[in-house]
C-alpha cells in the first residue's frame, strides 16, 4: 500500500472505530489535568507486523524497548514475551495504558515493563536501544531530531506504515501483508553536527 492510500486506510479505521479524529481531547479522571489532545488516533497494529516489527530491530533479551504511542502495550508486551527484553510503552490516553498494563499482566510479563501516561514528545528515550512507531508522517518528522539526539549509537527505530521523511531514508522497508514497516540505525552520521543545521543525516 502507497503512503496516501495507508494514511487514508489509517483514517479510515479510526473512524470506522468510533475514535474522534485529530485531534482528540482524552479524558484524565484519574489525576485532574485537563484533557489532552491526541497527535494520532488509535489504530492497533496487527499482531504479525508487529512480530515482525520485533524481528526486523533484532530484538533481544539484552534490549530497552520503548514504544511511543504505545496502544494496548502489544508491541513492548510482545518484546518481552517473545525475546525477553524490558520496555517502556507511552501513551496520552489514561484507558490506553490501564489495557497496556492488564495486557502485560496477563502475559505475565509484568516485571519487564511498564506502561505511562506521558507525551511522547516529553519522553526522555536515552536509555532506549530500540524505539518503536505506528504515528503519522509528520509526527514522525517532528520526533526525528529526538530520536538523533538522545538514542545512542546502534539502536533501531522501526516505524509501521509512515517514514521520517527523505532526509533519513530507511536502511530496510518490508511489505508485510500489505503493510509496510521501515527500520533505521542510528549512527555516527545523526551524532555528529550536520552542515546544513541537522536537516540531513542519512
Ligand atoms: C496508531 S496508535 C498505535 C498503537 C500501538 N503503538 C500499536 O502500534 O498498536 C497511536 C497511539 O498514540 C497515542 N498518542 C497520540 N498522541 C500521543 C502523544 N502526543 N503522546 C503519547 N501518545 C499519543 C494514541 O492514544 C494511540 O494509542
Amino acid at each position: 500500500m502507497n503512503p496516501i492510500m495507508h494514511r487514508r486506510h489509517f483514517l479510515l479505521a479510526a473512524a470506522a472505530g468510533g475514535i474522534a479524529l485529530l485531534p482528540a481531547p482524552v479524558a484524565c479522571a484519574q489525576d485532574k489535568r485537563p484533557p489532552a489532545r491526541l497527535d494520532v488516533p488509535y489504530v492497533p497494529t496487527p499482531q504479525d507486523v508487529v512480530d515482525r516489527m520485533l524481528e526486523l530491530a533484532h530484538v533481544a533479551k539484552s534490549d530497552y524497548l520503548i514504544d511511543l504511542g504505545c496502544g494496548d502495550g502489544r508491541i513492548v508486551v510482545s518484546a518481552a514475551r517473545e525475546f525477553g527484553a524490558q520496555g517502556l510503552g507511552i501513551d496520552l490516553n489514561p484507558e490506553r495504558i490501564t489495557e497496556a498494563r492488564a495486557n502485560a499482566k496477563k502475559a505475565g510479563v509484568g516485571t519487564r515493563v511498564d506502561f505511562r501516561i506521558a507525551n511522547l514528545f516529553e519522553t526522555d528515550l536515552s536509555r532506549a536501544s530500540v524505539v518503536t512507531l505506528y504515528l503519522l508522517p509528520d509526527v514522525n518528522v517532528k520526533l526525528r531530531p529526538k530520536l538523533w539526539q538522545q538514542l545512542k549509537v546502534g539502536s533501531r527505530v522501526v516505524s509501521h506504515a509512515f517514514d521520517m521523511g527523505p532526509e533519513w531514508p530507511p536502511e530496510r522497508t518490508e511489505d508485510v501483508g500489505g503493510r509496510t514497516i521501515h527500520m533505521w540505525t542510528i549512527g555516527p552520521a545523526q551524532k555528529a553536527p550536520a552542515a546544513d543545521g541537522g536537516r540531513s543525516r542519512a
